[in-house]
């Protein structure tokens, strides 16, 4: 067995041998050029491999690079112990699909193992074996960029997302050649960054924690993920990286986390900067009693753990425990039997198979959220000339999204190229113009023949948003308006007074209210990656009619931030009546509004609400059947909805089913996602969703982190979006 097989190796290492599995090192293609045996051997990890001195490279995709450092650590180490190579494979290696909050967007958990699997498939054929996703941090607020690589703000959904991620990621078994071992990310709370700025410190309270950021962890725990990250943040003054309650007592002791955690890049080393470790053996020392077994760049486990076990600080055995997981996941990976990676065949890189998936998973995540009088889709006649205007209908990068190491632009089709494609079909002919020379373009001089284009054409579909990397990582904005002077293309485009689509690519919710109503229709596509051209056409024409829901709420303004719809209610929330004049962004200034929880200028409301999205249909709900008005713990409430397609296309529906706990020992949210399924109705057809709530799905943890089924009243929702109506009411009893 693996184990047995992880105990004699681990009997016959050195003390520098079991330090060394702990370290992770970047790779070195792009240092050098020549000659690959060369470059390996030249370079300094070369020296420390065949010493066993490293368990780990990161950011190393050179296939013959990979093989032939992975044979100086197979022939030329004395145990012979293979390395695990990682990247961050976040959506999609070489076949981009949307960014993780577009995934999310499609409310698809099937779509998005699918997505996993072939961004799997095509890494581990270039020797990656490990990829660094998902990534679950709950986020709340869209000026944190690294929102964009998240599944939003939603513990329910991000649950279920990551637990197929992981799926979707590792197969069946992790030595499958179209497998990676996953490494669920940043543990823990990462998202609740003060201020959204990125690396900053968090202020989570013990129940905060445990009912809204540590589910998705929890569930990709349970779902077998083989490696877990530690974020750089602090939670209530502990960095995550020396932090042995959340990493040892909890994911070790009560979940039984059998896998292994990596550190985030120089995040122990960051312990010094944050003022809680004075040194690097400190910060070594700290790291290695959370439990943290390996070390990502920072070399504070190589230059100390060693003396630190020798002077007797750090127990062997605790070493052991940090080198024992390590190799078993390179056992389970099948890294002893085979660890060099198979010929590289290209074939397995973006293959028609490949890209028409990345379409699908494109098309689902685009969000209509405006569709004025059936302006969408399409109508095929009546559109003779079409104008295509803005910086982003043609932008080859900016579509692809944040965090794509290996993706290529080249490989990107674009929504001016797939409408021009779609429109040749139906004898439509497109002009295009750019209007501005980019998003962060401030310049009104091509206004002008972007104006006498759109005069010209019978509809007009405006492309706009945020440029690639300026979300993600390290990529915070305190300002969620389109950049440049994309505002002001809008207006002047809106004012030729053609029927008017504007389509917004970018990474995060923008604050978009007052382009909203200069427009006629809008299609929201988080960066849908390589095939977000054809997804496009698709939806305008009709093809297929869009399904993609709000997997975060989309605030008014950036002043409302953080707005998400699981809050809790407050002694004072705003009362309807007050906020009438809340329906319009509108900067003026409300002194009328009484003693409530509001904002005098815009309102409490959002621009668009949590789980929100249009279709080309529409659907009806008929009377929902709940199975039982009392239940206790141990039973499951059935709850039966009709859905019925009342419109004439077919379409697919995301019906969403929510509680409201009423009364609790600690503040409730107002709402809470508790199932969700996407259904596939033709027209006039009736469905009956069913969904199983089972009484230990309405626990949440106190601040004593005690897990409490209340006895009590619960109101159950069930629509298509978090607006849901009330259908009825449950009472758990002891
Ligand atoms: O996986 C990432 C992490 O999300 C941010 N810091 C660097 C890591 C490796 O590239």
């Amino acid at each position: 067995s693996p184990d047995e097989r992880v105990s004699s190796l681990l009997s016959q290492m050195t003390l520098e041998e079991k330090v060394g599995q702990l370290n992770q090192s970047n790779g070195i293609s792009g240092q050098a050029t020549g000659n690959t045996k060369n470059l390996v051997a030249d370079s300094a990890l070369y020296q420390l491999i065949s010493k066993g001195q490293i368990g780990s490279i990161l950011n190393e995709v050179d296939r013959a690079i990979v093989n032939e450092l992975q044979r100086v650590a197979v022939q030329e180490s004395r145990l012979g112990i293979p390395l695990i190579f990682g990247r961050d494979v976040i959506h999609g290696f070489r076949t981009i699909f949307p960014i993780p909050l577009g995934q999310a967007a499609t409310w698809n958990p099937e779509l998005v193992t699918a997505a996993c699997r072939t961004a799997a498939r095509e890494a581990r054929s270039k020797g990656i074996q490990w990829t660094f996703a998902p990534m679950v941090d709950i986020s709340r607020d869209p000026r944190w960029g690294r929102i964009a690589e998240s599944f939003g703000e939603d513990p329910y959904l991000a649950s279920a997302l990551s637990i197929a991620s992981v799926e979707g990621y590792q197969g069946d078994d992790l030595s499958n050649s179209d497998s990676l071992a996953a490494c669920v990310k940043h543990f823990a709370g990462y998202g609740a960054a003060e201020g959204g700025r990125d690396y900053n410190t968090t202020m989570i309270s013990p129940s905060a924690m445990r009912n809204v950021y540590l589910p998705p962890f929890k569930a990709a725990v349970d779902a077998g993920v083989a490696t877990l990250m530690c974020g750089f943040h602090d939670v209530n003054g502990i960095p995550m990286s020396v932090n042995k309650y959340w990493l040892n007592d909890v994911l070790r002791g009560e979940w039984d986390f059998r896998g292994f955690v990596v550190s985030d890049w120089d995040s122990i080393f960051e312990t010094i900067e944050h003022g809680v470790s004075k040194d690097e053996q400190t910060a070594a020392l700290a790291a290695a009693r959370a439990g943290v077994n390996m070390e990502m760049n920072s070399p504070c486990y190589r230059n100390h753990l060693a003396e630190l076990v020798s002077n007797g600080q750090l127990s062997e055995s605790t070493l052991d425990d940090l080198v024992k997981p390590i190799l078993r996941i390179k056992f389970r990976l099948g890294l002893f039997d085979q660890p060099y990676s198979e010929p590289n065949s290209e074939r397995l890189l973006l293959t028609k198979n490949n890209l028409e998936l990345a379409q699908k998973v494109a098309r689902q995540s685009i969000i209509l959220l405006k569709n004025e009088d059936g302006t969408l889709p399409i109508k095929k006649s009546q559109i003779k000339e079409l104008a295509v205007i803005g910086p982003l209908a043609d932008s080859k990068r900016d579509q692809l999204g944040t965090w794509i190491p290996d993706g290529k632009e080249a490989d990107s089709q674009t929504p001016l190229a797939a409408i021009r494609a779609t429109a040749k079909l139906h004898g439509t002919e497109v002009l295009f113009v750019p209007g501005l020379e980019d998003d962060f373009d401030r310049s009104t001089e091509r206004f002008a023949e972007a104006v006498t284009v759109a005069e010209r054409a019978d509809l007009v579909i405006l492309i706009v948003g945020e440029r690639a990397n300026i979300s993600g990582e390290a990529r915070s904005r305190a300002i969620l308006d389109l950049p440049g002077a994309q505002n002001e293309l809008i207006s002047a485009i809106s004012e030729v007074g053609k029927p008017l689509v504007l389509i917004v690519q970018a990474g995060r919710p923008l604050t978009i209210g007052k382009q909203v109503e200069q427009v006629n229709a809008l299609l929201y596509s988080l960066h849908a990656g390589t095939m977000a051209g054809p997804a496009l056409a698709d939806l305008l024409w009709g093809v297929e009619s869009p399904s993609g829901k709000t997997p975060v709420t989309f605030p008014k303004s950036v002043g409302q931030v953080p707005l998400y719809y699981n809050h809790v209610n407050s002694g004072r929330p705003p009362r309807p009546y007050e906020y009438e004049k809340d329906k319009t962004v509108d900067d003026s200034i409300n002194v009328e509004l009484g003693y409530n929880s509001n904002y005098i200028d815009v309102g409490p409301y959002p621009q668009f609400p949590f789980g929100f999205g249009l279709s080309y249909t529409a659907f009806s709900y008929g009377e929902v059947e709940l199975s039982a008005a009392k239940l206790r713990d141990g039973e499951t409430l059935a709850v039966r909805a009709p859905v019925t397609n009342s419109g004439e296309v077919a379409a697919d529906e995301i019906v969403q089913l929510y509680i409201r706990d009423l009364v609790g020992s600690l503040t409730r949210p107002v709402l809470e996602l508790k199932g969700f399924r996407r259904v596939r109705l033709a027209p006039g057809e009736t469905s009956i969703v069913e969904f199983a709530l089972p009484v230990s799905d309405l626990a949440f943890y106190n601040n004593d982190e005690e897990r409490l089924i209340e006895p009590g009243e619960f109101e159950i929702f069930v629509g298509g979006s978090s607006l849901a109506p009330k259908v009825g009411k449950i009472e758990i009893v002891k």
